[in-house]
């Protein structure tokens, strides 16, 4: 086989830490229950850091368990020095760190500072007058007055959670302040130097210097807002409030920000891991690589969303797509970044997303949901980037049963949806219980609840995620297990060599001895077939070709020319037990779902 035509700049393909480590995020809430209360905490992710170590995980990015109200489940903190009680103490995360350490691995902290919570103090501070020190550590704005005289928000903007305004009307000092999340989170104000000096110093700094070792840096790209916050463009007449993000979306002044950040923290720490999330931004490399480019010194790698809006955008409003759009933003994130010299991350899951065999896979027979949860980590393990694992992905978790009614929905953003849109139809059908079965449908696709409850230990009481406490009481978990942790359990698959987790642990341990994984240079083949996701990987003298077989049915496979020769099979690994794969001539069987790694020279 022929070298790929690519124009990657020769720092792609370089050696580093953060770009093979393999990172798995902890949801501490729902992760593991050390004290029995019903909440997963800090000292329940110190008991399972073997279980991590063994599976392969190199560094933990650890969601908030700082001090918060919980309106927006720890997004919201209000003291970024303190560890929720629901979570533990800072002793503990001093232990977690220690404990990491020991076994070689990393913590990477969640750092919320697009928004804090209105319980911070900075906020408390800020809305007891004009002239009050932390004023401008907020965006606070006189309101707007109509012709009838009706007093208004300052510009149209939408808050993420509802349709209603980002706007929030404060009585005391009669102005309003903005919450592009929902109104217990309002928006700092990067224009102020003091801001972002308190947030490099009293916060990253004191982070890292207690040892932590990075940062995902939640709606990162959020931060610069243009400045004279002008109306949104109407992109939906029925609604009063539209979508802001032309206006707060990698505003103008994003990249001065991350490259001071870089330049007064990052930059004084080495060996650091740094991910931002850059949601509501589509289809744009031109503003999205620069984040990740090595001689604009900002960011590692962020989070893209195009992958993850494939079946729906915006999240609630779920659609139908084709393996063919699937494969093409995939193939296009590859050779983008490696053409450009950016670095991806890899992820499917995380807290904001439904499960991926539900929405990737097969979730309906256990057969299917085994071979699916395989091909997705087939797929993830043979990407170049920096690969993430959500919990409970790793023993193929799947979204909440379908008979959970509305009230096991605990998230915000699920909540209120339903709740608006109820009201919606109660005005228009004048019925009391007007028909939500659409609503309730798309909740079952894609809300973030299917990410969010308790991780599935064992088949003992509520899956082994509380311990019985000496008296026998065990805590009731805050959010529902699913009904079938007695089937999809960890305990159940960690001796179990064909268990999901075990093929895991096996392509985490492939990725990790091929380089090509990491770093190869990507080729789609046969972008539009509909059934079967090809590629190749070349990395050196090392090559790779994969094979995914999307479809239930078996499904027969023509080797395009550009994939070069057959070659020797005999460095393979898949998701079926029996043999390496038969090819005849160019064309090759794929049983239903699939997934063939053959691993060769050039
Ligand atoms: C990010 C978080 C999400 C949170 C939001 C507001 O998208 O991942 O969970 O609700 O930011 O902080």
């Amino acid at each position: 086989m022929g070298s790929v035509e690519t124009t990657a700049p020769s720092h792609y393909q370089e050696r580093a830490h953060f770009k093979e480590c393999i990172i798995y995020q902890v949801y501490p809430a729902s992760f593991c229950d050390a004290n029995g209360d019903g909440m997963g905490d800090v000292q329940g992710v110190i008991s399972k850091l073997d279980y991590l170590k063994d599976l392969g995980v190199d560094v933990i990015w650890l969601s908030p368990v700082y001090k918060s109200p919980f309106i927006d489940n720890g997004y919201d903190i209000s003291e970024y020095h303190e560890i929720d009680p629901r979570f533990g103490t800072l002793a503990d995360v001093d232990q977690l760190i220690a404990e990491m350490h020991k076994r070689d691995m990393k913590l990477v902290m969640d750092l919320v500072v697009n928004h804090c919570s209105d319980q911070h103090e900075w906020f408390v501070e800020s809305r007891k007058s004009k002239d009050n020190p932390y004023r401008d550590f907020f965006w606070w704005r006189p309101a707007k007055y109509s012709d009838s005289g009706e007093r208004l928000p300052p510009n149209n903007w939408r808050e993420e959670f509802s349709s209603g305004s980002a706007w929030e009307w404060d009585e005391l000092t009669q102005e309003y302040y903005l919450h592009l999340y929902c109104k217990e989170q309002p928006d700092l104000n990067w224009e102020t130097p003091a801001v972002r000096q308190a947030i490099y110093t009293d916060i990253m700094k004191w982070w890292l210097d207690r040892g932590c070792d990075g940062f995902r840096m939640d709606v990162i790209n959020l931060i610069s807002k243009v400045p004279s916050l002008p109306d949104a463009p109407i992109k939906n007449p029925e609604e009063k409030f539209q979508e802001s993000y032309k206006y707060t979306a990698n505003g103008p002044r994003i990249h001065e920000f991350l490259q001071e950040m870089n330049r007064e923290v990052l930059s004084k720490y080495p060996g650091l891991i740094t991910v931002g999330e850059t949601p509501f931004t589509h289809h744009d490399f031109d503003v999205l690589v620069p984040y990740v480019l090595p001689e604009n010194k900002e960011l590692q790698t962020i989070f893209q969303f195009e992958q993850q809006e494939v079946d729906g955008y915006p999240q609630l409003v779920p659609k139908d797509y084709k393996l063919s759009e699937f494969k093409e933003i995939t193939a296009r994130w590859q050779i983008e970044m490696q053409n450009r010299g950016g670095w991806n991350s890899i992820y499917l899951e995380n807290h904001d997303v439904a499960r991926s065999i539900s929405r990737f896979g097969n979730d309906t027979t256990p057969t299917y949901r085994t071979l699916t949860a395989k091909l997705l980590s087939a797929l993830q393990c043979t990407l170049s980037g920096t690969l993430y694992v959500y919990q409970g992905e790793e023993i193929a978790m799947a979204n909440l049963p379908k008979d959970w009614p509305i009230e096991e929905y605990v998230d915000i953003a699920s909540q209120v949806y339903y709740a608006e849109e109820l009201a919606v139809r109660k005005h228009k059908t004048g019925e009391e219980k007007p028909d939500m079965s659409d609503i309730m449908s798309a909740l079952q696709r894609k809300s973030r609840d299917h990410a969010r409850n308790p991780m599935q230990w064992d088949d003992g009481l509520d899956a082994g995620f509380s311990p019985i406490n000496k008296k026998g009481w065990v805590g009731k978990p805050w959010m529902r297990v699913h009904d079938d942790y007695k089937e999809w359990n960890v305990a159940k698959q960690i001796g179990d060599p064909e268990s999901v987790l075990s093929f895991w642990k096996k392509m985490i341990a492939f990725r990790k001895s091929h380089l090509a994984c990491t770093y190869g240079y990507f080729t789609l083949l046969s972008p539009s077939n509909e059934e079967v996701f090809a590629y190749t990987k070349e990395y050196k003298d090392e090559r790779l070709l994969v094979l995914l077989n999307f479809t239930k049915e078996d499904v027969s496979y023509t080797l395009p020319e550009q994939a070069g020769a057959v070659g020797d099979m005999s460095d393979f690994t898949g998701n079926y037990t029996s043999g390496p794969p038969h090819f005849e001539g160019r064309e090759v069987k794929l049983r239903p779902y699939e997934a063939l790694v053959v691993a060769g020279g050039k």
